[in-house]
């Protein structure tokens, strides 16, 4: 009885309208940090970016799109530090919820795209399985601008009608030896089409091997793609029976592109412009100690024993 009474006090200070508890509840935008280039950011995701309340980040984004975030914003890193692990997803998907449950408006920044080898998809559904609106917003994937910086299409009319994103991430043995990444090596090696790999330089021997057995030619030209878009671009151009050699003059992150559209890789570094400049000061600022290196190419076909049909080295047609 006393129990109903309460229920019908409390019913009646609803409907009175009067005092209740106000719920704001937050939400997480999932945004695309593009390659490194802030100039590749899409105009959303900078607008987000300033209106957000707290910004989690991983690794890969890079200073000059942090740097656009609000001052007063937080910054939460999530990324692998050196030796450590990084933290784990389901802890980051309860952190992206738990923000949001404070009433935050919440910007998840990953690099590249999202939903390209970003584990978007399990942090959208852990949005939505906690009740949390969550939105995504499309960035520029490294592919497309290790594509875009070095000149070769991904797709051309005769060399290439297909493009297949794939993943060389393979995991570790006990030994701290990568293993095979698990691909469809047939397939992979069907011609008329352009491999990019993610993650694949630390597998790039097997990778090699693997396609050239299921029947690519050695000769296949492959360009690596380091830090794409960034003051420390590098490219090497160089084919599939060399790619376990020259792989190994690079530390990441890199795309590896496989396929004959890879011949028209441009082998000089990108023109600096007045307007690239300007993004570089910023992307700068804050670390005056920082060299400034204008965009270094590995010429690899120097490192080469023989040549290549179809590829070109720098200065040559
Ligand atoms: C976990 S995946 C994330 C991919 C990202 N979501 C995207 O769309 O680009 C990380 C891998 O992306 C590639 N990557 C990311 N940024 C890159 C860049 N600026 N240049 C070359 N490769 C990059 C590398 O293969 C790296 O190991």
């Amino acid at each position: 009885m006393e129990q109903r009474t309460r229920d019908r006090e409390s019913s009646l200070v609803v409907l009175n309208g009067g005092p209740r508890p106000v719920t704001v509840i937050g939400k997480v935008w999932l945004v695309g940090a593009g390659p490194g280039d802030p100039e590749l950011l899409t105009r959303k995701a900078e607008r987000l970016l300033r209106l957000a309340d707290v910004v989690v980040y991983d690794r890969l984004v890079g200073d000059g799109v942090l740097a656009l975030a609000a001052p007063g914003a937080r910054r939460l890193y999530v990324g692998k530090r050196k030796s450590t692990h990084s933290v784990p997803q389901a802890d980051l998907n309860d952190l992206l919820v738990a923000l949001a449950r404070e009433g935050l408006q919440v910007v998840r920044l990953k690099g590249g795209d999202p939903f390209m080898f970003g584990r978007g998809g399990e942090e959208l559904a852990a949005c939505r399985v906690a009740g949390i609106d969550c939105e995504v917003v499309p960035g520029v994937s490294a592919a497309l601008a290790a594509a875009a910086s070095s000149g070769a299409a991904l797709t051309h009319r005769g060399l290439a009608q297909a493009v297949t994103f794939v993943t060389g991430h393979a995991a570790v043995d006990e030994n701290g030896r990568a293993g095979e990444p698990d691909l469809d090596w047939v397939a992979l090696a069907r011609p008329n089409q352009t491999v990019v790999i993610y993650m694949g330089l630390s597998t790039a021997p097997t990778i090699a091997s693997r396609l050239m057995a299921a029947g690519r030619a050695g000769s296949t030209p492959v360009l690596i793609v380091e830090n794409a878009s960034r003051l420390q671009e590098r490219r090497a151009l160089c084919t599939l029976a060399t790619l376990p050699q020259v792989s190994g003059s690079f530390a990441g992150p890199a795309v590896l592109m496989v396929g004959e559209v890879v011949a028209m890789a441009q082998v000089q570094p990108r023109p600096q412009s007045h307007h690239d400049e300007q993004w570089r000061s910023v992307e700068l600022a804050g670390s005056p100690s920082a060299p400034f290196k204008p965009a270094h190419l590995v010429l690899a076909a120097e490192l080469l024993d023989g040549e290549h049909p179809g590829v070109s080295r720098r200065g040559q047609a």
